[in-house]
């Protein structure tokens, strides 16, 4: 049997559409390997949201590359954003590459192999959007580490053209999963022995099916099996009802996370990245969030350094921190994406210093704050679900609470999948430390 190596980069969508490129290689014969030096087949799949992603891309391409020059005969494909957004020029940049694939055309991948085995192509660009392709019927061949927790795309693409976000252009039109297929998926991986699913999309709460919207349907997947546990990815403010959260409130087992990202806490700088939402609406939402859900933890996602961002602007941001207390936040520096409206509207006016020490100041800040969240955990006990043993030892199991927060504590692999009741004794900035609570 001919075999495969694939490596994914970037968000959780992409591994879940690698998942998916692993079950269309295997229905045609091929056999995964976790070593690349086994393979016939290279493949990575890419992030394009940051240069940086991309950077470590053309890394491993450097790598791949000394591969194929032992063993011609191995075949290198590129997947993903960074190929939709680069096409055929990647071939030039990148002569190790035999081919190139968008989002939307996986299921073509056997073809293109095959035109390329029979020389009937030398290289092979096929990027083309489609904007109705949700894989409807292919299952994903699930490769999660732990075999507990999966992941189901319930939303395809992204129509909010944020002026920075290169997605829309990546990942074209946004569209809705069949919620029928989204529960048959959700079944599957039951009775698979997966405990908990997270729900995917750019904005989950534009989900729309006919009549089903993301309220119905999150109360639609909570109602399969009281025990599996729903998390979901990614909320935006503009667009959170509060009907999704008294579904959440309705629903033990609707996991007790929302991950909300703000970018900015300026109301100029939201109107330049065409976000649709002013300062005071996002803490609107915050306030209806702990007023419906008190338990909730939230999470955010913050740029520095965005086109014409002052130091006021800056500020406001950190004030916004400060008054929300986010549980947890990832943060990144302003990098111009090509075609974006950012880079061809506005300029990207801020020196590379100022967005570093003003990204350093939020760190330092959002540390702080989530050393304290963990704090006011401390003494608490927690429904945690086992997802599998730590790096550190074998006798140490990590789990997630409801809120997401990772916890260590010192247990049997055979609680692996399962339930348990966890008091927490300490805590780092990064993770709860518990005990089995007898
Ligand atoms: N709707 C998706 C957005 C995907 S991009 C989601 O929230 O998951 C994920 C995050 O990357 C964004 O929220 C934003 O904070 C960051 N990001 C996107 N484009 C960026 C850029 N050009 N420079 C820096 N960070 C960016
Ligand atoms: Fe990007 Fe904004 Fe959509 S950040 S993915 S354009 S919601």
């Amino acid at each position: 049997m001919k075999k495969f190596y694939i490596e994914t980069y970037g968000c959780q969508m992409n591994v879940y559409d690698s998942q998916l490129v692993k079950k269309i290689l295997k229905d045609n014969g091929w056999q995964e390997t976790q070593d690349f030096r086994q393979a016939d087949l290279l493949l990575v799949n890419t992030c394009a949201v940051r240069e940086h992603a991309e950077e470590r891309v053309r890394g491993r391409l450097g790598l791949f590359k000394t591969v194929k020059r032992e063993r011609p005969t191995v075949k290198v494909g590129l997947l993903g954003c960074m190929g939709q957004r680069l096409k055929d020029q990647l071939l030039e940049q990148e002569p190790v590459l035999d081919f190139v694939m968008g989002p939307d055309t996986y299921r073509r991948l056997p073809a293109v192999l095959d035109e390329l085995e029979h020389g009937i192509k030398n290289k092979v660009v096929d990027v083309k959007l489609d904007k109705t392709e949700m894989y409807d019927d292919i299952l994903p061949d699930r490769d999660e580490e732990s075999k507990v927790t999966t992941f189901v795309t319930i939303t395809r693409g992204c129509d909010n053209m944020c002026a920075f976000c290169i997605v829309p252009f990546t990942r074209g039109r946004e569209r809705s999963k069949d919620p029928r297929l989204i529960i048959q998926e959700i079944e599957d991986a039951l009775s698979n022995g997966y405990k908990e699913v997270m729900l995917l999309g750019q904005n989950v709460d534009k989900y729309h099916y006919q009549d089903v919207d993301f309220a119905r349907l999150l109360d639609m997947v909570a109602s399969i099996d009281p025990t599996l546990r729903v998390r979901f990815l990614t909320s935006y403010p503009q667009d959170l009802k509060n009907e999704v959260l008294e579904t959440m409130a309705r629903h033990e087992n609707i996991a007790r996370n929302i991950h909300l990202p703000v970018q900015s806490g300026s109301n100029h700088i939201l109107e330049v990245m065409r976000r649709g939402y002013t300062r005071e609406w996002y803490l609107d939402r915050i306030k209806a969030i702990r007023e419906i859900v008190p338990d909730c933890a939230i999470g955010t996602d913050i740029i520095t350094g965005f086109c014409t961002e002052t130091e006021e602007d800056h500020h406001q941001t950190l004030e916004l921190m400060e008054q929300v207390q986010f549980d947890y936040a990832f943060m990144f520096k302003y990098s111009q994406r090509p075609n974006t409206y950012a880079a061809r509207n506005l300029p990207d006016d801020v020196p590379e210093d100022v967005k570093l020490r003003r990204l350093n100041e939020i760190i330092e800040l959002q540390n702080k704050h989530s050393y304290q969240s963990n704090k006011r955990d401390k003494g608490k006990t927690f429904k945690v679900l086992a997802e599998k043993t730590s790096r550190r030892s074998e006798k140490q199991i990590l789990g997630r609470n409801s809120q997401g927060k990772v916890i260590i504590f010192e247990g049997d692999k055979n609680l692996i999948g399962k339930y348990v009741d966890i008091e927490v004794y300490d805590f780092t900035q990064a993770t709860l430390l518990g005990r089995l609570k007898k």
